[in-house]
């Protein structure tokens, strides 16, 4: 495990119950995901990526790196949490505009996978109104639990338990997104919302 930085992110460490993934780790895995994309894709030209923002940028920014394919990137902006723990069920579209997705193939990329809404709404959103060739979906992490929507992800590249995760991305009430590893966040730090 790396230890961690000796910087002013150093208490947020005794934020965390546990490190999940280390720096190191995530980077192997999203070589093995861009190697697995790449030889799905190579065949198919009018790759775009779409990330969902703002979890989603740091695996995006990586990963990208890891497909050896010609792509467009662009971005969507979504929010379901409102600043706590527990999906609220309802996402809210930030912009009114969506990528121009017409004859490309798409695949969209978020941070984690939890209830499945988040992704159920943006990939059906996609391929009614954006007429798409296909369009698949990638997640970092998948959560092991019933989803309220009957979806996976295409790709994905670690299950967690169900415990609420920070890091790489990954926030509570907008924190912690850069911390380079993946960590379980302790219950005392957002129990206060209960
Ligand atoms: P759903 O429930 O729609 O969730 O599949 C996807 C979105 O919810 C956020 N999410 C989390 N964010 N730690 C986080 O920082 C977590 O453990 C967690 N679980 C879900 C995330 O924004 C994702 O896009």
């Amino acid at each position: 495990m790396d230890a961690p930085r000796n910087d002013a992110t150093r208490p947020l460490y005794d934020h965390l119950e546990r490190l999940l993934f280390t720096e190191a780790e995530i980077k192997a895995r999203l070589v093995e995901m861009g190697a697995q994309i790449t030889a799905e894709y190579e065949d198919r030209r009018q790759l775009t990526i779409v990330t969902i923002l703002q979890g989603g940028m740091l695996f995006m920014a990586d990963l990208i790196r890891e497909i050896h394919l010609p792509m467009k990137v662009d971005s969507i902006s979504v929010s379901s949490y409102h600043g706590g723990t527990e999906s609220s069920g309802t996402i809210t579209f930030n912009e009114n505009r969506l990528p121009d997705l017409k004859d490309r193939h798409v695949i969209v990329l978020d941070d984690i996978l939890d209830t499945g809404h988040t992704l159920h709404a943006i990939t059906n959103r996609f391929r009614d109104e954006c007429n798409p060739l296909s369009v698949k979906s990638c997640v970092l992490l998948s959560k092991k639990v019933d989803r309220a929507e009957k979806i996976e992800a295409d790709f994905y590249g670690f299950e967690v338990e169900n415990e609420f995760v920070v890091g790489y991305g990954l926030d509570y009430n907008g924190e912690y997104r850069n911390l380079p590893e993946i960590g379980v966040l302790k219950p005392e730090f957002y129990t206060h919302e209960a």
